[in-house]
């Protein structure tokens, strides 16, 4: 069967590396998180020291650094998982921190980052047969996708996914410190000037705010159904 492009956008925390993720193994195509990719140059800059105290970047130096900065996805060998590589070292765990939650859009307005992050990620779905989600992909990184699926749920409804999930981890952070974030976010990826969140026209929309997991993996697979046979 022919491959195609299948590419999720939308608001942050609502499922689409969940949904994302699931069709990829089902169906035996690649899966890339776009955001960790930001996430993962966010982690550098706060490594490297380069947030000043009121939160602004010095662009200037990360524009200088951003050759030394390598990510990659590969196999754990350790967990035999799917991660995160930041020049060689697996930050999986490390770019989910609120920390990173919370520095990362700033990072992600900047064009000579987009512009890079991009370049990576169109050569890698040259191939197609690959599932990637984040908030451009339909828009920016391949316009030209035969599926696209633009994911929203109430900012309420995604806090309170993610409060559960960071909980679960482990990590001590409070509900409304979430919904700030996530609210911050959606704010900040909806009003930059380059590439802002948006859903593309020819995207599909999924609200899956009263969704489980199984129902949006079964509404997925419906919808890469319907656009492989036609
Ligand atoms: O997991 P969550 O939806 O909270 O966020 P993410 O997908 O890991 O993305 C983190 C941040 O990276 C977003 O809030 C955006 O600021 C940025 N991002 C972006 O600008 N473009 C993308 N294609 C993916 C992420
Ligand atoms: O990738 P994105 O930030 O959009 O979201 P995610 O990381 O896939 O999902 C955020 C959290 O919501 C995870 O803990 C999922 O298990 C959970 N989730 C859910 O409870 N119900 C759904 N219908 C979708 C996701």
């Amino acid at each position: 069967m022919k491959k195609i492009i299948i590419a999720i956008d939308g608001f942050s925390s609502c499922g689409k590396s969940t949904m994302a993720k699931d069709l990829a193994k089902e169906i035996g195509y690649i899966y890339i998180d776009s955001g960790a990719m930001y996430r993962a140059v966010t982690l550098y800059c706060l490594q490297h020291g380069m947030f000043n105290a009121d939160g602004s970047i010095q662009e200037e130096t990360l524009k200088q650094q951003m050759k030394d900065i390598h990510i990659s996805f590969q196999l754990d060998p350790a967990s035999q998982r799917p991660a995160t590589y930041l020049n060689g070292k697996n930050v999986e765990e490390e770019i989910r921190t609120i920390e990173v939650s919370s520095h990362v859009s700033p990072i992600a307005t900047l064009g000579f980052v987009r512009e890079e992050m991009v370049r990576q990620q169109q050569a890698m779905g040259k191939e197609k047969g690959i599932v990637m989600d984040g908030r451009d992909i339909g828009t920016a990184v391949f316009p030209h996708a035969e599926l696209k699926i633009f994911v929203t749920a109430s900012a309420q409804i995604r806090a309170e996914r993610r409060y559960k999930e960071l909980k679960e981890k482990g990590q001590d952070v409070s509900f409304e410190e979430i919904l700030k974030n996530i609210e911050d976010r959606d704010r900040i990826d909806q009003s930059r000037e380059i590439s802002p969140l948006r859903k593309a026209d020819d995207a599909l929309l999924l609200d899956n705010s009263h969704m489980s997991i199984a129902e949006q993996k079964e509404w997925l697979k419906e919808q890469f159904n319907k656009a492989t046979h036609e």
